[in-house]
């Protein structure tokens, strides 16, 4: 059963920045059921907020719609070879527990992508990544439901257009419920510590055949020391994308500061990072009264408690605007403003 609806419900604690703000109508479904039965309900001209973990978002004032709290849970083995496991979750589960019951079952394919915060189905609307691994290496397929019809389908991974945290459902398809999301996992194969710091964190262990919990703890421990705990202080993990520029572009910087860090992009493009960019105007470490940039890694905008979502997001702003002065490079936002 769909727990009822309820009104004018604080999200202060639905959201990891920690941000105060109301919705007009709150529900949680835990059941694909729940979903189906409550859309005829819902008059077709209302907002509607799907929530997960409420780990990538910003709100900026009082929800005047319905919040949707997905509570989808079950872990399901479809399939399974000597070598190989295609497991279906369901999208309410919490991210990183999923990557834990990965670890128990000795699974190969998820350890980079420990700590992250969020849902199972909120993780491939951005193709989340880190620490040299994305969502989409271990994705097979998602299953839904269209808000507004109570149409199901499901999408492959070709389909999904997965790209540096992007996704079709980002982009085009709006207002699609993902209920399940299906992952290939390896019972044996190599794992990927090519990433610089997990392979310093590996090399302080006494053995040498790593497994899938040494790599996850290396980036939790990676993770614990530059990122904020949301639940110690409020953040959403990187504010901004990280830019990708022209040669062109990136030679002309690269003119002017010797020692910009990069990485190679698609179509011969050059990545920089945000945070390389932030730090340099100097807004590393800056605090505003309840609001500010993270002191360990600039990219994160952090509410020390009591920020409004407006003073987050004129922040981000003015940071926008300075690292286009200073290096005429136009940052996108990563969080979704709400
Ligand atoms: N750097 C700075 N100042 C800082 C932090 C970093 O100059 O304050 C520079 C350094 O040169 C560093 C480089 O930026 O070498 C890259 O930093 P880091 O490895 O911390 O990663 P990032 O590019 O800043 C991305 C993801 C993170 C993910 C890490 C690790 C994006 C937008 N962010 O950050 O994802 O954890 O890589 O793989 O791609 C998230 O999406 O919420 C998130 C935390």
């Amino acid at each position: 059963m769909a727990n009822q609806i309820q009104e004018y419900i604080s999200l202060k604690h639905f959201n990891t920045f920690g941000i105060e703000a109301e919705a007009r109508f709150f529900l949680t479904v835990n059941a694909e059921e729940d979903l189906i039965n409550i859309i005829p309900q819902i008059p077709s001209g209302d907002k509607i907020m799907i929530l997960g973990g409420g780990s990538n978002i910003l709100l900026t004032g009082d929800y005047d719609g319905w919040v949707i709290k997905n509570n989808l849970s079950g872990i399901e083995i479809e399939s399974e070879t000597e070598s190989e496991v295609v497991v279906g979750v369901g999208s309410g589960v919490n991210w990183h527990d999923w990557v834990m019951y990965t670890l128990e079952k000795g699974w190969y394919g998820l350890e980079n992508l420990s700590l992250i915060p969020g849902s199972v189905g909120a993780a491939p609307m951005q193709n989340i990544g880190a620490y040299g691994a994305e969502i989409k290496q271990s994705f097979v397929y998602l299953e839904g439901v269209f808000l507004r019809t109570g149409i199901k389908k499901k999408f492959m991974k070709e389909e999904c257009e997965f790209g540096y945290r992007e996704s079709i459902f980002k982009r085009s398809v709006r207002e699609f419920f993902i209920t399940r999301v299906c992952f290939r996992l390896s019972k044996k194969s190599a794992l990927n510590t090519g990433y610089g710091d997990i392979q310093k964190e590996l090399e302080k262990l006494p053995y040498r055949n790593f497994t899938p919990r040494d790599v996850s703890n290396a980036v939790i421990s990676i993770r614990r020391s530059k990122l904020p705990d949301p639940e110690v202080i409020g953040n959403a993990g990187s504010f901004f994308k990280n830019p990708t520029v022209s040669e062109s572009v990136f030679l002309n910087l690269k003119t002017r500061f010797p020692d910009i860090p990069h990485y190679p992009a698609e179509e011969g493009k050059v990545k920089i990072p945000a945070a390389w960019l932030i730090q340099q105007c100097g807004w590393k470490g800056q605090r505003f009264g309840n609001f500010g940039v993270h002191e360990k890694q600039a990219l994160v905008l952090v509410n020390y408690g009591g920020a409004t979502g407006n003073e987050i997001l004129k922040l981000s702003e003015e940071i926008i605007r300075s690292v286009h002065l200073f290096a005429g490079i136009e940052l996108e936002r990563e969080v979704n403003i709400i």
